[in-house]
């Protein structure tokens, strides 16, 4: 009796201190005498846990699923939806209630469940701030609040939850400065802090995280450089600094330190320098080396040619120069994007990289786009990955003739070699890629008929073959293209008439531009059913017959050169 009153002014002073309250119960265990805990005990626990998760409900203003009603008195606290307690204490050890469309504040009370280790409220709609009282959790070692409104700063409290393995802030609207005291949590291994509006500079801090693996801070308005202390995280696996607005040269030692890094995110910054010609006998295990539209220079390092777990190779729109790394022993890349840099050295060297490309057998996604490389085309194109979708090789000065075997490529989406100097025909294997939507070879050299193939083209709905030197009548097949939107044909040398099947095909609704060419005879009635077409361009030809009465059928007409 003496101890039970005892037991229950402890209990009024766990309220009062609070995070103290694990003190506090083990000076109750041991004066039971046995390590054990009273049933009254336990009541008075439970108590505290049913107040904090009670206040925790009143704060929620919208349950659309009705999730919290069995949060009544008729069922323990340890069988409300979401909650798991300890199996001896019966304490709440998580509180997970993760995508319930659920609407309010996270309320103070959170900071008395004193023996939470997870708290998941994932994907709902929490707004105002994250309640510093969260700094009392120091058993907590799961924090997933992604997914919600939450505003305001990461409450610098957190950093005395020093169990803390996961931090998952993603996807909310937090402000304020990534608090310097997070690199207290030295047994933090996940850091999400992506998609929100933060300020300020990465904390020197972040270099005490000795176990983190993941770290993310994309999309959100970081200024200044990577610090060099990011060089000591030994553990880092997955780095991710997509858009976080950070500047300068990046430290050297992120890439010969870094040596469990896979994932590389640096793309959409304002980043620096060059990278080490042997970054991948530093980091031999990289699978995203992510890298686009920054100002790194200097040359791709040519220890990529021994990258064998690569899935993901992107630097577009850097200064890159020089010699692009075989990627022959990158069996599994599927994604190899260089467009937009100062590639390309010598013929033999170029036609190795291309040559190299015929291994990557799950390869879908290629650019070369705006570079120097200076070679003929080579049939060997044909050996790519029928996996491939995008295929673009435009700007690049290259010349040869388009290989047939290029009607290999089966699951091709995109074809654009445009602004080079290829010469030659069109091959007409181009129409046994039924996937095809965009062709684009404009500004080139090319000669020969338009292969009448490209009417098997039906997903066909780009085609720009405009500014070569391609002759004979415009194929009436074309007319078959039932997705056409955008076609250019002008500056050729074609000749005929204007086929009426092309010229009532009523999906061409951007552009249709046949000018600069020899067509000759009317303008086929057919022209009345282009009536979602803007813009229609005949100009600078050999037409005569006038303009037909049906024209005016073509409503959207707005530029009509004729
Ligand atoms: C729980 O926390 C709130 C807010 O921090 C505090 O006002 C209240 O006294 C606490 N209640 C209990 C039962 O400990
Ligand atoms: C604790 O108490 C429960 C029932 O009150 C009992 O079953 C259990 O054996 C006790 N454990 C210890 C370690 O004394
Ligand atoms: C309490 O919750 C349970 C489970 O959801 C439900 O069956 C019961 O009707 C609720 N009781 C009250 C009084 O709301
Ligand atoms: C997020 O919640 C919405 C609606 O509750 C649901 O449709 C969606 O699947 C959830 N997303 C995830 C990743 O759980
Ligand atoms: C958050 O939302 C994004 C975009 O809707 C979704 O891809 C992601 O899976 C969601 N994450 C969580 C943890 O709900
Ligand atoms: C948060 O931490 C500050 C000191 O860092 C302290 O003064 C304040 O009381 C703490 N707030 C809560 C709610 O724990
Ligand atoms: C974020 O906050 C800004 C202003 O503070 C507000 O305009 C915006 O709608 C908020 N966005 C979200 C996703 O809550
Ligand atoms: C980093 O850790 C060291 C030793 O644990 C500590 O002295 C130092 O204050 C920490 N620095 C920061 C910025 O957290
Ligand atoms: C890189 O690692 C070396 C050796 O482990 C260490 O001496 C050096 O301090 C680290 N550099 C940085 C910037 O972390
Ligand atoms: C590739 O790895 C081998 C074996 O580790 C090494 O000898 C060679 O120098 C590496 N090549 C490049 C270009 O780094
Ligand atoms: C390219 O692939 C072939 C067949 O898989 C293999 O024998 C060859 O060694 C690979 N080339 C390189 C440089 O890894
Ligand atoms: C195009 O389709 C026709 C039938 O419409 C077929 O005879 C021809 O072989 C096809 N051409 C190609 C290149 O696939």
């Amino acid at each position: 009796m003496e101890l039970q009153v005892w037991s229950v002014l402890m209990h009024k002073t766990i309220f009062v201190l609070g995070w103290t309250a694990v003190v506090v119960e083990v000076a109750v265990g041991g004066g039971s005498g046995g390590g054990n805990y009273s049933n009254n005990n336990n009541n008075n626990i439970d108590d505290t846990d049913k107040l904090s998760l009670l206040g925790f409900k009143s704060q929620i203003g919208k349950d659309p699923h009705g999730i919290l009603k069995s949060w009544n008195e008729s069922l323990h606290v340890c069988e409300w939806t979401g909650i798991t307690c300890g199996r001896r204490h019966k304490r709440v050890t998580k509180l997970e209630l993760n995508s319930y469309d659920l609407k309010g504040s996270i309320s103070s009370h959170i900071g008395n469940l004193s023996f939470l280790r997870t708290l998941d409220l994932q994907n709902n709609t929490f707004t105002h701030q994250i309640p510093p009282q969260i700094g009392r959790l120091f058993r907590l070692t799961v924090l997933i609040l992604s997914n919600n409104s939450l505003s305001g700063p990461i409450p610098h409290n957190i950093s005395r939850c020093f169990a803390l393995q996961t931090i998952a802030l993603f996807g909310n609207n937090l402000t304020g400065k990534v608090p310097a005291e997070i690199g207290l949590l030295s047994k933090l291994k996940k850091l999400d802090l992506g998609r929100n509006n933060l300020v300020g500079e990465i904390p020197e801090s972040i270099g005490n995280l000795s176990s983190l693996e993941k770290f993310s801070l994309v999309a959100n308005n970081l200024h200044g450089r990577i610090p060099t202390s990011v060089g000591l995280l030994k553990s880092l696996m997955v780095l991710r600094l997509v858009e976080a607005g950070l500047s300068g040269v990046i430290p050297q030692s992120m890439f010969t330190n870094l040596s469990s890094i896979t994932e590389f995110g640096l793309t959409g910054n304002q980043l620096q320098g060059s990278l080490p010609p042997d970054l991948c006998r530093s980091i031999p295990n990289l699978h995203y080396f992510q890298l686009s539209y920054n100002q790194f220079g200097g040359p791709i390092p040519t220890s990529f040619s021994n990258a064998s777990n690569l899935l993901y190779f992107e630097v577009p729109k850097n200064n890159f120069i020089g010699k692009v790394p075989s990627f022959a022993r990158s069996s599994n890349l599927q994604r190899l994007l260089i467009q937009y840099n100062n590639l390309g050295s010598r013929e033999d060297e170029d036609l190795n990289f291309l040559s190299s490309l015929t291994n990557c057998t799950h390869l879908r996604d290629f650019s070369t786009s705006g570079n120097n490389f200076q070679l003929t085309l080579p049939k060997l194109v044909g050996n790519f990955s029928t996996e491939l979708v995008p295929f673009a090789m435009e700007e690049n000065g290259i010349r040869g003739s388009i290989p047939t075997e290029i009607g290999n490529l089966i699951n091709l989406g995109v074809l654009s070699f445009a602004g080079n100097q290829l010469t030659g025909p069109i091959p007409s294997s181009i129409g046994k890629l039924q996937k095809l939507q965009y062709i684009y070879l404009n500004n080139n050299k090319l000669s020969g008929f338009i292969p009448s193939s490209l009417g098997n083209l039906t997903q066909l709905s780009r085609l720009y073959l405009e500014s070569n030197t391609l002759q004979g009548s415009i194929p009436s097949s074309l007319g078959e293209c039932k997705s056409l939107i955008d076609l250019f044909l002008s500056q050729n040398h074609l000749s005929g008439p204007i086929p009426k099947q092309l010229i009532g095909l009523s999906s061409i609704s951007i552009t249709l531009d046949l000018s600069s060419n020899i067509l000759t005879g009317p303008i086929p009635l057919e022209v009345g059913k282009l009536v979602n077409l803007p813009s229609l361009d005949v100009h600078d030809n050999k037409l005569f017959g006038g303009i037909p009465a049906t024209l005016g059928g073509c409503t959207s007409l707005r530029y009509l050169y004729l």
